[in-house]
Order: C-alpha cells, then structure tokens, then sequence
C-alpha cells in the first residue's frame, strides 16, 4: 500500500508570518511571484528590497488577503489570508497596510484621516457622520503629537507635503492598534533627512508595542540601516535573504544569485 505523507506545516509561536513555496498570478498565465518561502517573527522590522516590478507590492498584497496566490500556503498569526475568510477579518483589523499611494482621503483633515484607522472598532453609522468616540479622538491626537503633527491637525491632506502625508498614513496605521504594518514604499523620493525621520518614527513606534513591520524599499542601504532581516525579489524570486544585528550580518541566505550581483546590490542607490 502507498502512503502519501503530506509535510505538516508547523508555526512556531515566534513566527507571525509563514509563506511557503508562494506563486501569485494576476492573469493565471505569468507569475509576479515564484516559488517564494520566507518566515516573519513577531517584532522584526523585514524590509523587501527588488527593482520595480519584482513582485514587492504583490508580496504584501498576498499577506494582507487582498490578492491569493495560485500556489502555496500563507499564514498570518495562523490564518489564511482572505478576506472572505471569516477568521481573517480579525486579523486584517490587526494590520495597518499603507499602499503605495498611502490611500488618503485628500479632503478630509488629517485628523479625520487618523480617524480612519478606527473605524473597524466604531459605531459606523456614528462614523459615517464623522461622530467618533471623544476616547478614539484624544488617541488619536497623542498618535498625531508621536508623528509630529499635532499642529497640522486640521489641515486638509491635499495641503501636506509628501513627507506630512506619509505621516498622516503611519498615524492612520497606528490608530488601528496594528499587530503587523506593511508598509510600501513610504519613504522612497524623500530626501535624506526625511526618510530618516519616518524610519526612525517607525522603529520608535515598534519599541513602544511588540510591532511586527514590513517595509519594502527600492535603498538596499536604508533596508540594511534599520530592518533586522533583509529580502531581496527579482523578477519574483527572492534571491537572497540577509540578518542583521547593528552594523552585522549574521546569516546569509542565497538562492540563485551571484556573488557580482549581491555586490551591484549593495551600490544600488536608486
Ligand atoms: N493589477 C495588476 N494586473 C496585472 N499585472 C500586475 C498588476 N499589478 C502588478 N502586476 C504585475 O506584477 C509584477 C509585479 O508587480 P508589483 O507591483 O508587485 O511590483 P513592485 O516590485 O511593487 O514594483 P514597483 O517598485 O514599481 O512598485 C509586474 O510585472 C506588474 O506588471
Ligand atoms: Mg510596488
């Protein structure tokens, strides 16, 4: 008689994020991801580092149910992402996605976009008519003083600057008491300083709560600055995987890459 084992999939509790051998598809005939495996613990800051169109806003598409894959499985604090997975709701409530087009409402203030990040928890018909619950309005006002925006507050989204909105789209993350953040691309065209300054909120808001974030990057640099664990996609595939701990690097993981290509990676500073 043939027995047909079947590898169990096991998560330790350590792991918030499991994908195992991911394929993704938008047109059922090419792949925007192959092959993918790669494991998140609970409180790493994983950046997902590929040129443009390597599969990063997929990959976070994948593990916030937005999008399935053709292929594999995916857990997120042990559930299937999908949002017609009942089970899942609780977890996406749980995960404060900032799309690459940050998705704000450009005529509503930055507080009511803050605001936003609420709503899973609030009357709806209340919120509809922009009626929040004075203990949801003072939170978010401490999220906006965090974020350095207190004073801009009632300022319309459509006035702020690319580094005030990207702010404002943490802020609404935040509000929603994330588990998980995914965030894409937020500091990428910002100057220098900048960017610093949002990467720098980010860590300072993970410290405050066991945050688990992850943020892709087009700067293999600014990835290696500040996340612990690196990835990198190209054309799918993730090549390479990197830990780090302060100014080391203390595994090294790499599928099928050359050793000149992880040196262009690292003087890629597009
Ligand atoms: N809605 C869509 N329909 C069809 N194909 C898509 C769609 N979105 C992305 N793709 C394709 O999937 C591949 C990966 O796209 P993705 O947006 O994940 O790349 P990316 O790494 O985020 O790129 P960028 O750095 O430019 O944002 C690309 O070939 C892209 O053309
Ligand atoms: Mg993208």
């Amino acid at each position: 008689m043939k027995v047909i084992s079947k590898p169990i999939q096991k998560i330790s509790s350590k792991t918030i994020i499991q994908m195992n051998d991911v394929w993704a598809s938008y047109d059922g005939k090419n792949y925007s991801l192959k092959e993918v495996t790669m494991s998140v613990d609970r409180g790493v800051n994983y950046a997902v580092v590929g040129q443009s169109g390597s599969g990063k806003s997929t990959l976070l598409k994948l593990i916030n149910g937005m999008m399935n894959p053709s292929k594999g499985t995916i857990r997120v604090d042990y559930q299937t992402p999908n949002i017609s997975n009942k089970s899942f709701k609780k977890v996406m409530t749980k995960i404060g996605y900032i799309p690459q087009t940050l998705g704000l409402v450009k005529n509503l203030t930055v507080l009511e976009n803050t605001l936003m990040g609420a709503l899973p928890r609030v009357d709806k018909l209340k919120s509809f008519f922009s009626v929040f619950p004075e203990n949801e309005i003072n939170d978010a006002n401490k999220i906006l003083k965090m974020v350095g925006l207190e004073n801009k507050s009632e300022r319309k989204a459509y006035q702020l600057s690319g580094g005030e909105k990207r702010r404002v789209a943490i802020a609404r993350a935040l509000m929603q008491q994330p588990e998980i953040i995914l965030a894409d691309e937020i500091v990428s065209e910002l100057d220098h300083v900048t960017s610093h300054e949002i990467m720098d909120l980010i860590t300072e808001a993970q410290k405050k709560i066991n945050l688990t974030v992850i943020m892709v990057h087009h700067d293999m640099n600014l990835a290696l600055e500040y996340a612990n664990r690196v990835a990198v996609i190209k054309q799918g595939e993730k090549i390479l995987e990197i830990g780090v701990e302060g100014d080391s690097i203390v595994d090294f993981q790499t599928g099928n890459v050359t050793q000149q290509e992880i040196l262009e990676m690292y003087d890629d500073k597009s």
